[in-house]
């Protein structure tokens, strides 16, 4: 099949059969195909969309051009939860150790931040020592010992998505449901999953900042993974304003330690609430829990137990980490930062939080990165000290910038300011942390 014929009947609106689309992915992995060829048929399939049919074809394709775990040996549910990326994101750091604390194993292969969003493998290394680039075999080993492992994606695990992704990038053709789809469950499923929980996230910091986008984005991933047999489900969850209370790599896993050992502070608990939720979730898809009350009933049990912060310890120390930060969550924080508090203007009601400009702040100061390969700061951060319909004072902290010099500081502090809003009336929107499942 030449790439002329398959691009023609993209462009002009035809149907791709799978066997066409088997041959395109084929074409990317063994390098027949040229960079701007596939980048053609790329755009013709982002202009004319994708069927069902046509998009479980490409995931399947992608997920066949590389390995694919087999966990068969290990004799538990295989269970794993993607999110679509949003700022101050860290749910799956209590979510890996509260599940495999509850006897699902948990193959966790993540990515790291870009733009104003994070990404799991940055905020891991702010662990001393802790070790994201595991072989196959290591991977296996330490799931087989603590129930998780957690690392980087492999030049083996579906190879053809690193270079589609990369010229989407370069071409303005990510925003496709249904490439996204494919580039996502290809490497989820390459995990070789029972069962999948998805956190689809929208609003100011999303990726998917309107809400109806987001809902497709679900229910096209949810479709394609259940047609897979893996059991699927979407929580699609807001993105108006930070998750939990800090934003930045190390303090976002300080947030986490203090939640395991069962310290919850106030603008914490939204980082609870979901990581509960999606756990809860998890156990139910694998069996091991019927109804949601007594799945979060379990997942309670095994943090108020300490069995999760124990997990995570084990992890932590199965991947070469400096573990006594489980016990002493505060060697993960450099106390030289500078402190800089941002402060309201006026007296009211927090009614809108950019939480994008909030991680590009932090992005601006190294702490994310511009480029993916820019090499970060895990140490600066922000503390959220209000949230979404909180009332403050004029001239009360709205947040806490952690940073290294007073030109940092002098470069995010007006963005940091314009990404609040206060009004004098109490807003009437609520904050609705779960939107929808899906
Ligand atoms: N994340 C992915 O892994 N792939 C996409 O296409 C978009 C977001």
């Amino acid at each position: 099949m030449n790439p002329q014929d398959l691009i023609r009947k993209k462009r002009d609106g035809g149907k791709l059969l799978p066997e066409e689309i088997s041959a395109f992915v084929r074409g990317v992995s063994n390098n027949t195909w040229a960079d701007y060829q596939i980048s053609a048929l790329v755009m013709a399939m982002f202009i004319n969309g994708l069927n069902l049919s046509e998009q479980n074809a490409l995931t399947k394709a992608m997920l066949n051009s590389g390995e694919v775990f087999n966990f068969s040996e290990l004799d538990a549910p295989i269970a794993d939860k993607h999110s679509t990326g949003g700022v101050g994101d860290k749910t799956s750091l209590l979510i890996a150790p509260i599940v495999a604390a509850c006897g699902i194993a948990v193959p966790m292969i993540s990515g790291r931040g870009l733009g104003h969003t994070g990404g799991t493998l940055d905020k891991l290394e702010s662990i001393p020592g802790y070790n994201v680039n595991l072989s196959k075999e290591e991977f296996k080993k330490v799931i087989k010992k603590c129930g998780f492992a957690m690392m980087g994606q492999t030049a083996e695990i579906v190879p053809a998505d690193k270079k589609i992704y990369a010229l989407r990038d370069a071409t303005a053709t990510i925003e496709s449901i249904p490439l996204i789809v494919a580039s996502i469950m290809s490497k989820k499923m390459a995990e070789g999953l029972d069962a999948l929980v998805l956190d689809v996230k929208t609003g100011t910091g999303a990726f998917m900042q309107r809400e109806s986008d987001a809902r497709k984005l679900a229910k096209a991933l949810v479709k394609t993974g259940n047609a897979f047999d893996v059991k699927t489900e979407a929580l699609l969850t807001d993105m108006n304003q930070p998750l939990g209370k800090y934003v930045g790599n190390a303090f976002e896993v300080f947030e986490c330690v203090k939640l395991l050992q069962g310290e919850t502070d106030k603008q914490s608990q939204s980082t609870l609430d979901l990581s509960i939720e999606l756990a809860a979730r998890m156990l139910i898809l694998c069996g091991v829990a019927k109804t949601i009350q007594s799945s979060k009933f379990k997942v309670q049990s095994v943090l108020e137990s300490g069995e999760a912060l124990e997990k995570f310890r084990e992890n932590i120390e199965a991947q070469d980490g400096d573990s006594r930060i489980c016990d002493k969550p505060e060697l993960l924080l450099n106390k030289s930062l500078l402190e800089v508090k941002i402060k309201s203007p006026e007296s009211g009601y927090i009614s809108e939080i950019d939480a994008s400009e909030i991680g590009k702040a932090i992005s601006a100061i190294g702490g994310g990165r511009l480029k993916v390969d820019d090499k970060i700061d895990t140490a600066v951060g922000f503390a959220c000290e209000k949230k979404l319909g909180e009332k403050v004072k004029e001239h009360e902290p709205l947040g806490t910038l952690f940073c290294r010099t007073e030109t940092q500081a002098a470069k995010v502090l007006a963005k940091l300011q314009m990404a609040y809003k206060v009004s004098v009336e109490k807003p009437v929107r609520k904050f609705e942390l779960i939107k929808e499942v899906i």
